[in-house]
């Protein structure tokens, strides 16, 4: 299927599967080998792959086996020896992609290139649509690929396909041109490394690239631009008929479904139910009149902001007068801003603060409806702070901690009035973000909790009400999948690579991106005290805490002054302490392999779908758990939870609508490919519920009916 001739320092990879040398499964595998073999043997310092006959044209679209053309396109290109492509006859389809994917490309005066992949409804989908407008710019690639279009030798060599085209034997020619290059840098020469030239000066380029950030993952925008711009071309009644062929396309994509599903699952997230029936409907909630906040950093102002927008009195309250000081310093700040944003006016800005009151300590709670605590997520300080605030307050106030995953009953079991303890949730900016997840304890009245749900109301919150667990909801969730980034990135993958997956997935920032503006030292903190509980000394080796894999490569950064944006590095490079602009940067990348390398970790290339699944599964799974458990009530408050709390992407409607769009049987298998893979990580271990619903094919609207036949409440 492919000789293999080896002569002067030269590997010739010539292809033999008359009649058009067709890219069959046998032909790849022969070209990789092909490939492996010149790559190890010192002798040879350079490639030509050709064809008898006729150069590469064709394959059949619905062979998916190893190695695709596209992983083939891969290999050539990141060969260390030269590869240079002799092209006779025709290039065509995966051909052409194989070409494209050499160093260098000699072609016969008579050679032809094209893309006809349109012609059968496809695209050039080996990586053909992002080389080609890399080597030829966007002008040229969006005429040519959508085209299907044929060209000589000649213009390819006009527009940058071709480095030099020969009136003799082209294989010949490449050869002696193989050698000349021998040992060459090959840098500039890898088609998928280059910019796309051209792209900068589109506009339609700029309106897609705005479209692709603004409404990430979504077809509509994407369609809007292209029937749009379709419709400027063609008269007003074809325009018309585009728009209604393309919108059968949008309308049976999922997504206006989801897009509904959010809004109504929203729109019910704020009616509660609790397992002893309690709910909106029957029990009221008292208003409050007054609060005070215990905390004056990020989330205490913040809380202090959403309550007095709303009109609500505050007394912040701190530990010393200079903690107090410059929060309210911040607060008068972000006041001041919003004045000179015209989004209130100085008097309206003096009657909101004129509402503030402050304090150090906490004696003058005397007469309050509500205490807030926002101080360092310390479980012995909360505590601390609770009896002493039990013991001050009217009996009547409500007393909630802004915990972010700390047992709500234990904070409870210091005051004596554990039925008016509760978790009010915030998400940063406090003031801003809409999600407020009550966290209800074992003892929480129906009374507090219908109390946090009006107060949420009234804030401008959208709020849910869950179950106390680790990480409540979002978090708990959201941990699984924080742990799965760094596993993701000790297997193989570099930082931006999974950004780029998540962020392709539609969430705003990538899970690197997010650690580095949160700040790595936060979560090495959070899992030393874990490792302190445990009782466990880490050292370089640990790779186990209580049985589970976890990962210490934020350590390893934070041990060399890395802790994100802050610092200027952390899992990238942003130039200086506080730089915004993430760069991609050999020195982490030596700190990843070094760390690798120091626990026996092989890497690996992890394929795309390999990552998104496993950012994304394990976090759908804990869902499962959750509603299982009686953690949630309803999987529309999850997905609220996370369309609001963690900027899940709208279109998906949340992980719970997304698991059910996808097909829970489908899920369900893929969580158990991956529990066999990774045994030392509970979050793998399917969801009961999950299985139940997998085998049942229960419709969503009736999960629930299951999930309570399973709650461990
Ligand atoms: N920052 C976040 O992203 C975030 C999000 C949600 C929830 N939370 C939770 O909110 C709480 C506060 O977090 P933060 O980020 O605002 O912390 P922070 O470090 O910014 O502020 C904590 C404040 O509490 C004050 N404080 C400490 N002990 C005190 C005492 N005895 N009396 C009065 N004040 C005291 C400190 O002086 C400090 O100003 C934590 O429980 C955290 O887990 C944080």
């Amino acid at each position: 299927m492919v000789d293999y001739i080896a002569r002067d320092g030269v590997a010739l990879l010539q292809v033999n599967n008359p009649p058009v040398n067709a890219l069959s499964h046998h032909v790849r595998v022969a070209i990789e080998e092909g490939l492996k073999k010149a790559g190890q043997d010192p002798r040879i310092k350079s490639i030509v792959i050709s064809g008898k006959g006729s150069f590469i044209a064709g394959a059949d679209i619905k062979d998916v086996s190893k190695p695709t053309i596209l992983e083939l396109c891969d290999l050539i290109e990141s060969s260390g020896k030269p590869v240079v492509a002799a092209i006779k006859g025709f290039a065509l389809g995966g051909g052409h992609e194989i070409a494209i994917s050499c160093h260098y490309r000699i072609a016969h005066e008579k050679s032809k290139f094209g893309f006809p992949e349109v012609d059968i409804g496809i695209l050039p989908a080996a990586g053909g649509t992002q080389r080609f407008p890399r080597l030829v710019g966007l002008e040229a690639a969006l005429d040519l690929i959508p085209s299907g279009r044929h060209i000589g030798a000649a213009q390819a060599f006009k527009l940058g396909i071709v480095d030099k085209v020969v009136r003799g034997d082209a294989v010949e020619e490449a050869v002696k041109f193989a050698k000349s290059i021998a040992g060459e840098p090959l840098v500039d020469r890898r088609t998928s490394q280059r910019p796309v030239m051209g792209a900068e000066n589109a506009f339609l380029a700029a309106a897609v690239k705005l479209a692709m950030k603004k409404k990430k993952g979504m077809i509509a925008p994407i369609v809007c631009l292209s029937v749009s711009f379709m419709g400027s071309l063609l008269p007003f009644e074809q325009g018309i008929q585009v728009e209604a062929a393309e919108a059968v396309v949008v309308f049976t994509s999922g997504q206006m479904g989801a897009l509904q599903y959010a809004f109504f699952a929203q729109r019910a997230a704020p009616k509660w139910l609790l397992p002893c029936g309690a709910s909106f409907k029957t029990v009221k909630g008292r208003p409050i009149r007054n609060a005070a906040v215990i905390g004056a950093g990020t989330m205490g102002t913040g809380i202090t902001m959403a309550m007095l927008n709303a009109g609500i009195p505050v007394t912040l309250v701190e530990q010393d007068r200079k903690f107090l000081d410059k929060g309210v310093s911040l607060l008068k700040l972000l006041y001041a801003g919003s004045v000179s944003l015209r989004k209130i006016t100085q008097d309206q800005c003096d009657a909101i603060l004129s509402k503030l009151n402050t304090a150090v300590g906490y004696k003058s709670l005397t007469n309050v409806d509500l205490v807030i605590e926002a101080v360092y997520e310390n479980m012995a300080l909360k505590k601390q702070i609770f009896a002493e605030l039990d013991r001050i307050c009217p009996p009547e106030t409500f007393l909630w901690t802004n915990t972010s995953a700390l047992d709500i009953d234990e904070i409870a079991s210091a005051t004596r009035r554990p039925d008016k303890v509760l978790g009010t949730h915030f998400f940063v900016p406090a003031y801003h973000m809409k999600l407020l997840e009550n966290v209800r304890g074992k003892l929480t009245s129906a009374e507090t909790v219908a109390s946090a749900q009006m107060f949420g109301t009234r804030i401008g919150k959208i709020p849910v009400v869950v179950g106390n667990c680790h990480g409540f909801v979002g978090n708990r969730m959201l941990h699984k999948y924080v742990y799965e980034a760094d596993f993701l990135i000790e297997e193989g993958c570099w930082p931006e690579d999974v950004d780029m997956v998540a962020e392709n997935f539609g969430l705003p920032l990538g899970p690197f991106k997010v650690r580095d503006l949160s700040g790595l030292d936060i979560r090495v903190r959070g899992l030393l005290e874990q490792a302190k509980a445990a009782g466990i000394e880490i050292n370089p080796a640990t790779r186990f805490l209580n049985g589970e894999r976890i990962s210490l490569l934020s350590k390893s950064l934070v041990d060399k002054g890395h802790c994100g944006r802050k610092t200027g590095r952390g899992f990238y490079n942003y130039g200086k302490p506080g730089g915004k602009i993430p760069l991609n940067d050999r020195f982490i990348k030596d700190v990843i392999v070094e760390y690798c390398a120091e626990r026996g970790i092989e890497r690996r290339k992890v394929a795309y779908q390999e990552i998104e699944e496993r950012l994304f599964l394990p976090l759908i799974n804990e869902g499962f758990k959750i509603l299982e458990e009686g953690i949630a009530s309803k999987p529309e408050d999850i997905d609220t939870i996370w369309l609001l709390g963690y900027a899940w992407p709208r279109h998906t409607g949340g992980p719970m609508y997304y698991a059910n769009m996808v097909g829970l049987d489908k899920i369900y298998n893929r969580i158990c490919h991956y529990n066999e893979l990774h045994k030392h990580s509970a979050h793998w271990q399917p969801s009961l519920l999950l299985k139940k619903l997998a085998a049942s094919k229960t419709p969503m609207k009736d999960w629930m009916e299951v999930a309570q036949a399973s709650s461990k409440l």
